[in-house]
């Protein structure tokens, strides 16, 4: 019996790896220094782990550490790259036009929305089934006018990774900037700004085994040059781009996890997408009427959103307390709105109140999927036949008797 309750929510949040936090913890107690302190030994040492930490982020995503800038996580990244490049052109008195797809995450359509509200032209492009955009469709959206095409790497909820090369390459052709969000790639999937073509690239740290509320932001600095305009003022720090005063043990845990996800991601990609598959396989062997959402192949590898027909999703999570798992996005579960992401995959809104999302990870076992498998089928099962009976979500939840 696996130790319950299981955390399968690992697109929400990671935990913090044991070698991570281990790097961390002096810089909380010893060397707490202000890496802007450049005239003692404390302010150095905190300068050189920052530095250390920028130069493992860079090689994980094939850039260089000039061109990182630490952030609070990937919400601000985001905000910084569409706002700063938005900002840019309207400072030289031009109206950007902006591109991005139904399938992202609030944290780009949000500012997207905000800068249209401000004025600016807004182009969201649809997506297929499975939840990919059309290349095609990004170059015929591309205008004079267009500032940025903004693409989410692999989607949050459903998985589904982008054909992020192509976007990149056509986006270059046409002399346009590429930014996309990789909050969720960064753990297991290869991130390269060069072979994709990206001129803006986001990632947050407690995505990949790191701690909260750190993020980075990869500003191309040559071929071309991207400029930004800064969303904050003050002492200066990252090139003026996002000052204050930087989270040393956060940016130390961000460097850390990046130099780890680069030794495991081959070998966490190819375990946790065998345990994905797995539970998949018994899901769907062992219940009618479940159907995967997102790409078959093309989707992150601990990612497995699934609707149960006929079972509201927020009863079923209620009568699963020993499974941590997610409805929706983490942001938008709890909001009673159905996901915008599987609206725009076409799936029906009932059908979308259905669904489930299993977050696979670094600390899943195979034990912790056969149960999460079993109690799912049980589960599923005594809510359907209590529906079928007549009761409402709350009496089908009665007769289950325990919240577990
Ligand atoms: C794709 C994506 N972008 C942005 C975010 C926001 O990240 P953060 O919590 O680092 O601000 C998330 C978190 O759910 C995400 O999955």
């Amino acid at each position: 019996m696996p130790k319950l309750p299981i955390y399968l929510d690992y697109q929400a949040t990671t935990p913090v790896d044991s070698e991570v936090f281990a790097r961390m913890a002096p810089y909380f107690t010893e060397h707490f220094g202000n890496a802007s302190s450049k005239v003692h030994e404390f302010g150095w040492k905190a300068e050189a782990a920052v530095e250390l930490a920028r130069e493992q982020v860079a090689r994980l995503i094939g850039g260089t550490p000039r061109e990182l800038v630490f952030t609070s996580g990937a919400t601000e990244s985001n905000m910084l790259a569409i706002f700063g490049v938005a900002e840019s052109w309207l400072q030289g008195a031009r109206v950007p036009h902006l591109i991005t797809t139904a399938v992202e995450h609030r944290a780009v359509l949000e500012p997207m929305r905000e800068l249209e509200r401000r004025g600016c032209a807004l182009t969201v492009l649809p997506v297929d089934r499975y939840g990919r955009v059309d290349p095609g469709d990004v170059r015929r959206a591309i205008r004079p006018d267009t500032a940025l095409v903004s693409v989410i790497f692999a989607n949050n909820e459903v998985g589904t990774i982008q054909p992020v090369a192509e976007i990149g390459a056509l986006c270059k052709a046409a002399g346009v900037l590429f930014h996309t969000d990789a909050a969720q790639a960064g753990s297991c999937l290869e991130v390269d700004v060069q072979a994709l073509g990206v001129d803006l690239l986001t990632l947050s740290a407690h995505k990949m085994y790191g701690p909260k509320s750190v993020g980075v932001l990869y500003v191309r600095r040559h071929g071309p040059r991207v400029t930004l305009v800064p969303r904050s003022f003050g002492g200066g720090q990252e090139r003026g781009l996002r000052p204050g005063t930087l989270n040393v043990p956060g940016i130390v845990g961000m460097g850390a996890a990046s130099e780890l996800a680069l030794r495991r991601r081959a070998e966490d990609r190819a375990r946790i997408s065998g345990l994905r598959d797995r539970l998949w396989s018994a899901l769907s062997s062992g219940l009618e009427g479940v159907t995967l959402n997102g790409h078959a192949t093309e989707r992150l590898p601990g990612n497995l959103n699934v609707c149960f027909e006929g079972v509201p999703s927020e009863a079923f999570l209620m009568d699963l307390r020993d499974l941590a798992a997610g409805s929706g996005s983490a942001c938008a579960s709890g909001s009673g709105l159905p996901s915008h992401v599987l609206q725009a995959l076409g799936v029906p809104e009932t059908l979308s109140r259905t669904s489930i999302r299993y977050g696979i990870g670094r600390g899943t076992t195979e034990q912790e999927i056969d149960y999460a498998a079993a109690r799912s089928i049980e589960a599923a099962r005594n809510l359907r036949l209590a529906v079928a009976a007549g009761g409402s979500e709350e009496a089908s939840l009665r007769t289950d008797g325990v919240r577990r």
